[in-house]
């Protein structure tokens, strides 16, 4: 998931580089710094003239704009790595910002800080902190303090997964028995994300997600209230979402390497066949066919595939894409390690309200928050 850098943002970052660059340079108040702070003040208000809020996210060394990681460029680089060494972690800025704000913040990345977070926020320029802990708090990357799901469970999920892997058909009594079962544990534990399947290096990447997404799902599911049959079919469409995975040839599915536009294209289309082999197959629930189809729409409709603005989204695909979007993070990929907890807390944040929908988002969020409080 990369995107084009919004012209006017990219012009905005361009030009705030050469600002601070010049600051250091000449001083503040030379005219050059003058005339590249409002330049980059231009680039600002038109971007904000069709948003009323932007985003920039650091994380490890990449730039994440309004949630989207973008290719890799020189200037986003570089950006991503003074924001980094000045120890901001986001910056978001919002509608009414100012030029002194800009100006303040120019003059704060131009100081060779060795002390990170002495650069303020400002009423319409939030910066966030790195957190720049060493781990054993919270939910770090060496620190995983989930056990695995029940044996049972997963043998039994894995035997379905094998089964529709190699003859295409799909034993749907056995998933809803799977699920009424973590539903059952989850009852007994009273705290349902303690029984998140910690599978990360089962080499089988599509077998534990739809694990994962099914017991995030859940979790969301339960928080809300939500019981009976609708619970059951919400997990049951977490188990199904990425089915159309199946279908996509398996080397693109493994690629290390970034896929190719016509390899994405490919990748593209697993919605849609999910979708059409589930219909295909008798017993599946409505929702878990919608869901397929849907879990990549995202909230704002700029995910695929794409449809008329008139669609309504199914709330169980709101929240696969949220669970979804966690367990992706959460795990290592060739090209980047796991995210910690509060990274991917801060992605969602930025997210809420455009890729991601905002109260579902917000459910989710203290759901995680959770996760860090002591067991009871
Ligand atoms: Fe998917
Ligand atoms: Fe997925």
């Amino acid at each position: 998931m990369s995107a084009n850098v919004p012209v006017h943002i990219l012009d905005f970052i361009r030009h705030l580089l050469s600002a601070t660059a010049n600051v250091a340079l000449y001083g503040m108040n030379h005219p050059q710094v003058e005339h590249l702070s409002s330049q980059a003040y231009a680039g600002i208000l038109t971007a904000l003239e069709t948003c009323r809020e932007f985003s920039m996210l650091v994380v490890d060394d990449e730039l994440i704009i309004n949630g989207l990681p973008q290719d890799p460029s020189l200037v986003l680089d570089r950006f991503a790595q003074i924001l980094k060494s000045r120890g901001i972690g986001h910056i978001k800025v919002l509608e009414g910002v100012s030029r002194q704000e800009l100006k303040e913040l120019i003059a704060g990345l131009a100081r060779q800080s060795e002390t990170p977070g002495v650069i303020a926020s400002s009423e319409h320029l939030r910066l966030g902190r790195v957190e720049l802990s060493a781990g054993g708090e919270g939910w770090g990357r060496h620190h995983v303090p989930i056990p695995e799901m029940p044996a049972e469970e997963r043998d039994r999920f894995m035997e379905i997964y094998e089964t529709v892997k190699h003859h295409h058909k799909l034993k749907v009594n056995g998933l809803l028995e799977v699920v009424s079962g973590f539903v059952e544990v989850f009852r007994q534990e009273g705290r349902p994300l303690l029984v998140m399947a910690a599978l990360r290096d089962t080499d089988e990447y599509t077998f534990t997600h739809s694990t994962n997404v099914c017991i995030l799902n859940l979790a969301q599911a339960m928080s809300l209230g939500i019981q009976g049959q609708l619970l059951n079919d919400i997990g049951v469409a977490a188990m199904l979402h990425d089915i159309g995975k199946l279908f996509i040839p398996e080397e693109i599915l493994t690629k290390k390497d970034k896929l190719t536009s016509e390899e994405f294209d490919l990748m593209k289309q697993h919605p849609a066949k999910g979708a059409r082999y589930l219909l295909e197959t008798p017993g599946v629930p409505r929702l878990a066919i919608s869901t397929a189809f849907e879990h990549h729409m995202k909230y704002n409709f700029s995910g695929y595939p794409q449809v008329s603005s008139d669609w309504r989204q199914n709330i169980c695909s709101q929240m696969t894409t949220i669970s979804d979007f966690f367990d992706a993070l959460r795990t290592r990929r060739s090209y980047r390690e796991p995210l910690e907890l509060h990274e991917i807390s801060e992605m969602l944040q930025i997210m809420m309200g455009n890729d991601l929908h905002p109260l579902l988002t917000r459910n989710f969020l203290q759901i995680i928050a959770r996760l860090t409080e002591p067991s009871v």
